[in-house]
């Protein structure tokens, strides 16, 4: 879908649908609303005197204008309450909007921009949350089907349309920010939602390698071997697929920051194998590389001022001859030994190397790991909500501030003091996992600490939130790209 900025009154525009809306509750349409239903001879003031249209958020009503405006059909959609009104309902507009475009087959969609005035949204702010709404929300995933069905409709041209010659810059300015943004989201969910068997260590490691902007490094097994990156490579053993660990540095200086994403391209479990029941979905447990990768993309279009880094260890964990066991003591980059004791906690074994790289290779100030790490924490926070963790509250707050302004929550859980016991092995200087069963997301995050040291480090579980199940507000079901308008949002900020 193309996407277009346009200085011309919305009476004026030629387009197969014109999207206008209403809070609830107004009764007598004004703005670019109202010009439109005096067009249509007061069509709209009809219907929402008859009940028909209420400005409920989401509601959407069509209404033909049969000749009287250059738009075939007008669509009404509603913004809730003004005084409810946010960023992430402006999204939500958006997307429910373009949902009824896909319905009637427009090929070209005009709209104006939602919640400016009376929503007291910033221009550039509700230009670019109606880019991001539109172009999140019409996501559909291409996949390997050979016939094509009308899920695959896409509008092929939405035209943002502006009477005041005077706000054109703001809007282009927000405008820019939202398709990039969206652009990496979207990019994020195809390669989640890509079959294991195509998106592999060596595939990420070519995307990562074109992202422009950005210089990218790739260490081959034998090289994280002579860095002592054991607790890494060890997944990886019993794999027929190369690991792959990516660097990806953007920035002329040091970097002072490092984004680590979990890349297990599947999880099996490794030998202690998961159930097959919905294993399939384990090819989504590289979800936290596919967001930073797809960060580092959208920070260098932004042209964002950091020098950061981006580390994605990336393996499959498969069960094979030469896997790694149950009872195996591994080493680490940081020096520290590991008994294993699951094979399948296989996550925090590869971010531990990951941020080890960080702090000692790299002497990175600040870390920030995103890893599909813990069934527990689908458990205790389901999808609609990350776990983030770490040392450093005024991290963690930035990080929950601008998951907030993104759309994406964060839900700050305990390290407890209490848990660190857990870890402790008779055989080595920590265990990978407990069999407790109790605080699992703790627990996985009590295990990276250790290999924070004092570096500022915060942990975003999205086991959750990396795919849904079924669709919900402007995302459909399947990857949904969490985190990457987050991190984009605090590196900007
Ligand atoms: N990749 C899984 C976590 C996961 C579960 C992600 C569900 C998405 C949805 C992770 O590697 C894992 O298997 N974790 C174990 C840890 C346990 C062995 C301590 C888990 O959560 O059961
Ligand atoms: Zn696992
Ligand atoms: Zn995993």
């Amino acid at each position: 879908m193309k996407i277009k900025v346009q200085n011309i009154p919305v009476d004026k525009i030629k387009c197969d649908l014109l999207v206008v809306n209403l809070f609830e509750g107004i009764k007598d349409p004004g703005g670019a609303t109202g010009v439109i239903d005096k067009k249509l001879k007061g069509a709209i003031a009809g219907l929402i005197k008859a009940g028909e249209i209420t400005g409920k958020l989401c509601e959407t009503n069509i209404v033909h204008t049969q000749g009287r405006l250059p738009a075939t059909q007008v669509v009404v959609v509603g913004l809730g309450k003004a005084a409810e009104f946010d960023f992430d309902r402006a999204r939500k507009v958006a997307a429910a909007a373009l949902a009824e475009a896909k319905k009637i087959k427009a090929k070209i969609v005009a709209t104006i921009i939602h919640g400016a005035g009376a929503g007291g949204l910033k221009l550039p702010e509700a230009a670019q949350v109606l880019v991001e709404g539109s172009i999140i929300g019409s996501y559909h995933y291409d996949g390997y089907a050979t016939v094509k069905d009308e899920r695959f409709f896409q509008v092929n041209e939405l035209i943002v349309v502006e009477i005041a010659k005077s706000k054109i810059k703001e809007i282009l300015e927000g405008y820019r920010v939202g398709h990039i943004v969206a652009e990496s989201v979207n990019r994020a969910r195809d390669l989640v939602n890509g079959p294991a068997n195509k998106v592999t260590p060596s595939y990420l490691a070519t995307e990562a390698k074109k992202v422009e902007g950005v210089k990218t490094t790739v260490l081959s097994l034998a090289q994280a071997k002579k860095l002592g990156m054991e607790a890494y490579y060890s997944v990886s053993k019993g794999s027929k697929e190369p690991a792959k660990f990516i660097i990806m540095q953007y920035g002329k200086g040091k970097p002072e920051i490092a984004l680590v994403g979990k890349g297990i391209t599947f999880d099996s479990g490794g030998v202690s194998i998961k159930p097959s029941r919905k294993m399939w979905e384990m090819k989504t447990d590289m979800s936290g590389a596919a967001a930073v990768l797809e960060t580092m993309r959208a920070i260098s279009r932004l042209k964002v001022r950091k020098n950061v880094v981006g580390i994605l260890p990336c393996t499959e964990n498969m069960p094979d001859g030469q896997a790694q066991k149950p009872g195996d003591v591994v080493g680490s980059l940081v020096g520290k030994t590991i008994e294993i004791i699951s094979t399948d906690a296989e996550g925090r074994m590869v971010l531990a190397d990951g941020i080890g790289y960080a702090r000692k290779i790299l002497k990175v100030k600040k870390i920030i790991d995103v890893a599909t790490l813990t069934g527990a924490c689908v458990s205790a926070l389901g999808d609609a909500a990350s776990g983030v963790m770490g040392n450093n509250q005024e991290l963690l707050d930035k990080l929950v501030e601008a998951g907030q302004r993104s759309g994406e929550k964060l839900w700050q859980l305990p390290l407890l003091e209490e848990y660190k016991d857990y870890s402790k092995s008779e055989i080595a200087d920590m265990k990978n996992c407990t069999e407790t069963g109790k605080a699992g997301t703790a627990i996985g995050g009590l295990f990276l600490q250790m290999f924070t040291g004092d570096t500022s480090w915060a942990h975003l579980d999205i086991a959750g939130t990396a795919y849904l199940d079924k669709g919900r507000g402007y995302l459909s079901g399947g990857a949904t790209g969490v985190m990457v308008r987050t991190l984009t949002e605090y590196l900007r900020s």
